[in-house]
């Protein structure tokens, strides 16, 4: 199986890994075909982010469209426009205390924004077998593990927050569309992503920021969380060898094999971020402090992903440590950009600059 594709349509591409999605298809991974980013450009959206795929590609084989996935009328409107032959759907609202303190938007996006794509993709693809719906999904779905053990694909679903439950919904109707309708679809189920363009309210650019800034490094419950991390290129490159060669109908998870305690990994990001800072680590130890536990904080995530590596040959390019010094470096370079999204600003200049359709 080797898929071709001529136009992608990549919903949530102003977002974190949408963004680096694009970067890659127009970088590493060769794609020649086009590619079209609808955004709403919620808070998490910054279609700055890809001012140089703008610049070089904008409007030939880059096509930047701000609005709603739920929008129904604008996304049959946009698969007739590009004729569209595959959707990269990265768009969600994706942050889980967001999700505890305003579940609605998530229902909205993560479920009705999906269906509203699948049932626009299945209309207008009309049975045809030479396109692909891939759907990006999280090991959250999965709930929770105890010391033992790893998510793989046939692990039950037991999602436990808003949004988790909300992405559960959303690979459901997926699955169902394939089933029921034939809709060609693959899915892939990822565990923590970092890297560059990150909203800075996840863990990672967050304490690098607040390490920077002097500000406390507010930690949840006793810390002891276990996260599975990946860096974004490499859950990249994993979304891309499916769309080409996974089979349909099927799911994948996507993982780093890479599991750290909350409070080990803030250690050792303090090392590299007071080496890189020119900072003593003895004050960013000083700033950690335990706050009160997000409600029904999920203990370990930790994905088993042989199937990905033995089915379809994936490989990690990027060790930990590597991964963790570029994702530094970057938010270290890039000052207007934080500067930008922690005034809020950028928000005005695309009020400005893009309207919603
Ligand atoms: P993000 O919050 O950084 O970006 C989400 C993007 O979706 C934003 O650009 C936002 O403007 C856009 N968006 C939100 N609502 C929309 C709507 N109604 N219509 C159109 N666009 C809308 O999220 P992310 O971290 O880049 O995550 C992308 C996808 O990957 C999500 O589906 C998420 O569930 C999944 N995922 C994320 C991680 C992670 O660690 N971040 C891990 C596994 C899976
Ligand atoms: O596992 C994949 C998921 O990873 C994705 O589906 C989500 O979209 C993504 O946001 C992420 O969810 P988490 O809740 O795991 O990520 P977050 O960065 O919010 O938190 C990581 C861990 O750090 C988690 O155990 C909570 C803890 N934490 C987080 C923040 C923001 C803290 O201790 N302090 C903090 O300030």
């Amino acid at each position: 199986m080797n898929r071709k594709f001529s136009t992608i349509l990549v919903t949530g591409g102003a977002g974190f890994i949408g963004t680096n999605f694009i970067h890659y298809l127009f970088g590493k991974a060769g794609f020649d075909g086009r590619v079209v980013n609808l955004d709403a450009l919620t808070y998490a959206g910054n279609p700055e982010n890809l001012a140089a795929v703008q610049k070089v590609h904008g409007g030939k084989r880059y096509f930047f469209e701000r609005g709603d996935i739920c929008d129904r009328a604008l996304v049959e409107g946009l698969f007739d426009k590009y004729e569209v032959d595959a959707v990269a759907h990265f768009a969600a609202e994706s942050h889980v205390d967001r999700s505890i303190l305003g579940p609605e938007a998530f229902v909205r996006t993560n479920v009705m924004g999906t269906y509203t794509l699948l049932d626009v993709a299945r209309k207008a693809w009309k049975g045809r077998d030479d396109v692909l719906f891939h759907h990006v999904s999280t090991d959250e779905v999965f709930g929770s593990l105890g010391d033992e053990g790893y998510f793989r694909e046939d692990t039950a679903y037991d999602p436990r927050s808003p949004y988790s439950a909300s992405k559960a919904s959303s690979d459901h109707l997926v699955r169902a569309y394939h089933h029921t309708y034939g809709l060609p679809i693959t899915l892939t189920n990822c565990s923590n992503n970092y890297g560059p363009y990150q909203f800075p309210e996840k863990l990672i650019p967050l304490m690098i920021l607040n390490m920077v800034e002097g500000k406390s490094l507010p930690v949840y419950g006793d810390g002891k969380n276990i996260r599975d991390w990946v860096f974004v290129e490499d859950h990249n490159s994993a979304v891309w060898l499916v769309m080409r060669e996974g089979r349909a109908g099927e799911s994948y998870n996507i993982g780093g094999e890479n599991e750290w305690e909350n409070i080990k990994l803030l250690d050792r990001l303090m090392e590299i971020v007071s080496l890189k800072a020119g900072a003593s680590v003895e004050d960013y130890r000083k700033l950690v402090t335990y706050v009160k536990d997000r409600p029904g904080h999920d203990r370990r995530y930790a994905i088993d992903c042989s199937k990905l590596k033995k089915e379809l040959g994936w490989k990690r390019e990027s060790s930990f440590e590597a991964g963790l010094a570029r994702t530094v470096d970057w938010y270290l370079g890039n000052k207007p950009w934080i500067d930008s999204i922690r005034s809020g600003d950028y928000l005005k200049w695309i009020e400005a600059n893009y309207k919603q359709r």
